[in-house]
């Protein structure tokens, strides 16, 4: 699984052979330029998921639940979930929660609405966390997934857990789980595509494996044109009528 907030990547994306698209509220920080995940907005996550849906052939594409849009009661969430995928063509969420979370998650499972759950580092409770740190308690890590399990989630996002957690969590489930700095034991991995491909602006965590430096390639690439629109090379005849 990866993040894509636009047609384009999510075209590539999906091409490449991706199983799901993840239009997380993560876009807050790597697209919108906020430094949590918290100011995103219900409308602003349809307006993004609603493109990557349009390039999507084949990849399942899950919208995040934005702050606090779970935390309303299980009618609210329903409701909003429910406008997410009318609205999108999306075919599931993604919540951020656990035990505290399993009667939302069974309102939207029983609505229709497939749930993919979120624990560990959750960024929307960052406050309360006192930062974006390594979840280190295996007892209420283990909990949270098997609650969420058994309030109907398809699949679990476990993010910065020990390796050995996420193992234990993974030979535990019988739904996949899918890690983000949770190590090489779950049954698929995700990142944010900005991450992956070095478009990220600062700091980029220690899990992030890059693969790419688009950020550097599009920095060149500007500053050649802008060279060659003030010393006149561009447009050259060929490039015009
Ligand atoms: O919003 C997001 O991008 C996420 C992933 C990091 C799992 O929740």
């Amino acid at each position: 699984m990866l993040t894509a907030y636009d047609f384009p990547t999510a075209r590539l994306l999906d091409e490449a052979g991706v199983d799901i698209l993840l239009v997380g509220d993560s876009l807050a920080m790597v697209v919108q330029g906020n430094d949590t995940t918290l100011p995103v907005t219900v409308d602003e996550m349809i307006y993004h998921a609603t493109m990557v849906v349009r390039a999507a052939s084949r990849a399942l594409v899950v919208v995040d639940l934005p702050f606090p849009e779970n935390h309303l009661g299980v009618y609210q969430t329903v409701a909003t979930a429910a406008k997410i995928l009318k609205r999108t063509g999306a075919q599931a969420v993604k919540l951020e929660g656990g035990a505290e979370q399993a009667d939302v998650i069974r309102g939207l499972v029983s609505a229709g609405i497939p749930v993919m759950a979120h624990v560990g580092l959750r960024p929307q409770t960052v406050h309360v966390m006192g930062g974006y740190r390594v979840q280190r308690d295996a007892d209420v890590l283990l909990a949270d997934a098997l609650a969420a399990e058994s309030a109907g989630a398809f699949s679990i996002v476990l993010e910065c857990i020990p390796s050995e957690v996420a193992k234990m969590a993974t030979e535990k489930l019988r739904i996949p789980t899918i890690g983000i700095g949770a190590g090489p034991d779950c049954n698929g991995q995700v990142l944010v595509i900005h991450d992956l491909i070095g478009l990220t602006s600062g700091y980029v965590p220690g899990f992030v494996r890059q693969y790419a430096q688009v950020g550097e390639e599009i920095r060149n690439a500007v500053t050649s044109w802008n060279q060659d629109v003030k010393q006149r090379t561009f447009p050259s005849p060929s490039e015009s009528f």
